[in-house]
């Protein structure tokens, strides 16, 4: 039994060498073949600008976009009957109710805050899968009781985030010109309102062309492909991408929006949706802006938080819904440097 076991084993190890050895030929073999066959072939050819490929096909590096998506779902007033000065936009998988949940109860659940109208609203695609039936069943159901809820008809995955957030912008465009800023925020996020409407009543922030975050400015494009954010040279040549705040947590004034989608035809719909916006951003002459304090936009903080970095914050990942209502707390009780 266990020469059996042994030779098993090493059947198993020669196959998977074998394979990768096979796929790393392969990536290689593309990869090098961009960057010296297409230039060698094409030196004695002037190319003047080739025709702007069409994205019927999105591939494993695109999304369907621009598509004609369209809300099949839209019960909130937001926007029609309200112009709130700031938007809380919550993308979020049709299943995760317990996360939305959470957020009504919590910094979601907040409606006027120093002195200006705060709404929330969350953002779905079309659930997939054997109970999708089910699901859209649940989440009909939930749209009516709060009527905080939108969703598109497309198909709700981590790879389409791009499309989740192209369609937020259409609806966005559609209805919110008048209200002055949206936070586009993940449901795992802590998010301090008060300190956020705070910056935005400053006068230092502009009204306009105004986006920040969490700026990376000099993100590498990630050429390994086991990386979860892997990109070949053949979609992006830069090494590069243009600066854009992380998306996990952005804040926007509502004229970019409409702009935005009037440049997004132009780019390609790489499936990284920060990316993709600060790609959008660099193509209209718009530039991310820091925060005045880097404490205010945290992706990895070191938890638990001081009472005086947590008087800081605008928004910060929590490592579990618990963790999030603790810091929420915390925050409601009021705290201070
Ligand atoms: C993304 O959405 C489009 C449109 O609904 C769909 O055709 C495609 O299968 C989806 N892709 C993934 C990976 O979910
Ligand atoms: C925005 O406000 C103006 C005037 O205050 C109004 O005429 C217009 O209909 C409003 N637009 C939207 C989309 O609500």
């Amino acid at each position: 039994l266990m020469d059996n076991r042994r030779r098993l084993k090493d059947i198993f190890i020669c196959v998977l060498v074998g394979v990768t050895l096979v796929f790393i030929y392969f990536v290689y073999d593309n990869e090098s073949d961009h960057l010296y066959g297409p230039a060698y072939k094409k030196s004695n050819v002037k190319v003047s600008s080739p025709p702007e490929p069409k994205w019927e096909d999105p591939g494993p590096y695109h999304v369907a976009y621009p598509q004609n998506y369209r809300f099949v779902m839209d019960n909130s007033p937001t926007c029609k009957t309200t112009t709130p000065f700031l938007i809380l936009m919550v993308p979020v998988a049709p299943s995760n109710l317990e996360g939305r949940d959470a957020i009504r109860r919590t910094w979601g659940g907040k409606k006027m805050v120093l002195g200006q109208l705060v709404e929330t609203v969350f953002i779905v695609g079309l659930p997939g899968g054997v109970d999708a039936n089910q699901e859209q069943a649940r989440v009909k159901q939930e749209s009516e009781q709060y009527r905080d809820l939108i969703q598109s008809n497309f198909q709700d995955s981590y790879r389409n985030l791009t499309i989740k957030t192209m369609v937020m912008l259409e609806w966005l465009a559609q209805h919110c010109a008048n209200a002055s800023f949206v936070i586009k925020i993940d449901s795992d996020m802590l998010l301090h309102v008060d300190n956020l409407v705070a910056l935005l009543l400053d006068p230092k922030t502009p009204k306009e062309n105004y986006m920040t975050g969490l700026v990376w400015w000099h993100s590498p494009v990630l050429r390994n492909p086991f990386n979860k954010f892997y990109m070949p040279t053949q979609v992006i040549t830069e090494p590069e991408y243009p600066p854009y705040p992380l998306g996990m947590a952005y804040v926007m004034s509502l004229d970019l929006p409409k702009k935005i989608l009037s440049v997004s035809p132009q780019i390609k719909p790489i499936y990284i949706e920060d990316a993709y916006l600060g790609m959008c951003l660099k193509r209209l002459g718009v530039s991310p802006t820091d925060p005045p304090d880097q404490r205010m936009f945290q992706v990895i903080p070191r938890h638990p938080l001081s009472s005086c970095d947590l008087s800081k914050v605008i928004a910060m990942t929590t490592t579990s819904m618990s963790q999030m209502h603790i810091y929420w707390q915390r925050i409601a009780q009021g705290v201070h440097c």
